[in-house]
């Protein structure tokens, strides 16, 4: 006999479960070619053209007194120019496979090696950033945070932690960072309004505190981040696969603060106006962030139209204390009622202009996709800006595979989230995949505020038993409502994962009799009941019962005969 050909998981690539080393199918022409997938060559390093940049200390060095991990790159083209010449003359290994290969087993869950690569290749005073962010979410979150990619930093509560409180503790607010940490000393803060106001100057924090002049805010508001729920897309179909913008965020990037500052406006009023038909403001983040080998702060812009509202604050206060580091302090923006992303932290510049800012962030990111695009035909504009989240809801209580005993209803947890100013008005459970919907009662969620998520909590009534299928809905008072389906949304960005929230638990009744009787003969045989995959270790019924059935009943085939 001659020796296999087949590799030894030949079985599991056949079954889709190694999906990235398939070859691609070419069948272009008569007979269907494989074409063999990328391979990552030899790393490549030209150390010449690296030092002919020169002196990375001094090149890259820290913009201002008292803001570590701070370097300035908008208003310098030829540092930018200097950072992409140091990444272009290097390669990089790649980033693991996490979507068609398996998600490890560890938290941090993923560790960012390209961007802490990146960061150290660029060098002065980038090189420090990943480690000093790293130790700051150790001070700052909660321990049972989890680190969905280590650096830039980007980790989420778990399940039971993310709607146990309606307003959400500093240490357990999910955290979604492009870049490091800066550390910026209160007293040596200050950030500059320019661009297209009459009178640009720059604010200090006691400026901004000097409630003579700007009346203080306070407001509760949820930020939600666009790919919350995004791991629901990727189980179904992986999409863009870049380690940063694809975090495996799960259903916590989402949280609920009390923030405490003034409303942007008044600002822009004590800079005398706008000028010269300025309709949108730009705001630079103190934070690096990396993009196609190029290098540049976070930036992003909002219409003026929001800002007019007083829907965008300068808030330095978070749920009544000083805004974490790892939240933006001193000062962070925060825009009700659209995308986490508009919500700028470490604020170092607002830039009044005319058209909506071409930064990456907000050009070549947060974009909404049609279902037809991906690497291959991806043009920006085929997406939409993503801007203010749809109605959206989750259940956080009880898990999907997660095998529930009940007495006929099933004890379930959950938020509801509406962006643009639009709050839940009803939240509707089903026990069957969403054919009957069962409404959850006003008093079982939280105040309905206009910019912030409703939590709720309902027994959900569940007659049946076995794998049942959960689903979650929300109508916000718009009566907007979520598609039923992860694939009636799926897009290539994987965005805005607003489907009904699905989960299947397997459903033990307690109120049948035979059911009871069965799970008593578990507690006194001291059985346990789970996993449900082990088979039993006693019968549940007699030979006795077994005879007598079939003595009172037809035999298993029918008869022949009239
Ligand atoms: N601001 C800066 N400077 N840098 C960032 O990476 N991330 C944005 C936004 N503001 C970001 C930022 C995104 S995408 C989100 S969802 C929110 O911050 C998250 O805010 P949080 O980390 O305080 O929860």
């Amino acid at each position: 006999m001659s020796k296999t050909t087949n590799r030894p998981d030949e079985w599991k690539i056949e079954q889709g479960l190694k999906g990235a080393v398939l070859p691609v199918l070419d069948m272009t022409g008569s007979e269907t070619k494989e074409l063999a997938p990328q391979v990552f060559g030899e790393l490549t390093k030209d150390k010449e053209a690296i030092a002919a940049v020169g002196d990375r200390d001094k090149l890259f060095t820290r913009e201002r007194k008292g803001w570590v991990g701070f370097v300035e790159w908008e208003n310098y083209p030829e540092k930018k120019a200097a950072a992409h010449k140091i990444l272009t003359s290097q390669t990089f290994p790649p980033n693991p496979e996490f979507q068609l290969g398996p998600i490890p087993d560890t938290n941090p869950v993923l560790p960012g090696t390209h961007w802490k690569m990146w960061h150290h290749a660029v060098g002065g005073e980038l090189t420090k950033i990943p480690d000093d962010s790293w130790d700051l979410v150790l001070k700052e979150k909660h321990p049972d945070m989890l680190h969905l990619l280590q650096f830039p930093y980007n980790g989420e509560p778990p399940k039971r932690l993310v709607t146990a409180k309606e307003v959400t503790p500093n240490p357990l607010h999910f955290v979604r960072n492009h870049g490091g940490i800066p550390i910026i000393d209160k007293e040596d803060y200050s950030f500059t309004m320019d661009g297209l106001v009459k009178e640009p100057r720059s604010f200090t924090l006691d400026d901004l505190m000097d409630e003579a002049k700007f009346p203080r805010v306070e407001k509760t508001v949820t930020i939600q981040c666009s790919g919350t729920r995004r791991i629901e897309q990727i189980l179904k179909y992986p999409g863009q696969g870049d380690e940063v913008p694809q975090a495996p965020w799960a259903e916590g990037a989402i949280g609920t603060a009390t923030y405490v500052g003034i409303s942007l406006k008044k600002v822009i009023k004590a800079c005398g106006g706008l000028v010269d038909g300025a309709k949108h403001l730009e705001f630079y983040g103190a934070d690096t962030y990396f993009k196609d080998d190029e290098v540049m702060n976070y930036l992003v812009s909002v219409p003026w139209s929001k800002v007019k509202a007083n829907e965008v604050l300068l808030a330095w206060e978070m749920n009544g204390e000083v805004l974490p580091r790892i939240h933006g302090y001193p000062l962070r923006l925060v825009v009700m009622g659209y995308i986490g992303a508009r919500s700028v932290k470490w604020l170092y510049r607002i830039k009044a202009i005319k058209n909506p800012t071409r930064a990456p962030v907000q050009s070549k990111e947060y974009l909404y996709f049609p279902q037809q695009v991906g690497k291959h035909n991806l043009k920006m504009t085929d997406g939409i800006q993503i801007q203010e989240m749809p109605v959206s809801s989750a259940i956080m209580s009880p898990w999907t595979k997660q095998v529930v005993i009940h007495n006929g209803k099933i004890r379930c947890k959950g938020w509801a989230y509406s962006g643009g100013g639009r709050w839940p008005e009803r939240i509707e459970l089903s026990n069957d995949g969403g054919f009957n919907w069962y409404t959850v009662p006003p008093e079982n969620m939280s105040k309905k505020r206009k910019w912030t998520w409703r939590t709720y909590e309902f027994d959900l009534p569940c007659d049946v038993e076995g794998w049942v299928e959960i689903v979650c809905r929300c109508w916000d008072n718009a009566l907007n409502t979520q598609p039923p389906d992860v694939r009636t949304a799926w897009n290539w960005g994987l965005h805005v994962t607003s489907s009904c929230h699905r989960i299947s638990v397997y459903s033990v009744n307690k109120t049948k009799p035979l059911t009871k009787a069965r799970l008593d003969e578990f507690e006194k045989a001291d059985i346990p009941f789970g996993p449900i995959t082990v088979p039993l270790q006693f019968p549940s019924q007699t030979w006795d019962e077994y005879e007598k059935y079939w003595q009172e009943h037809d035999p298993r085939d029918a008869a022949d005969e009239i």
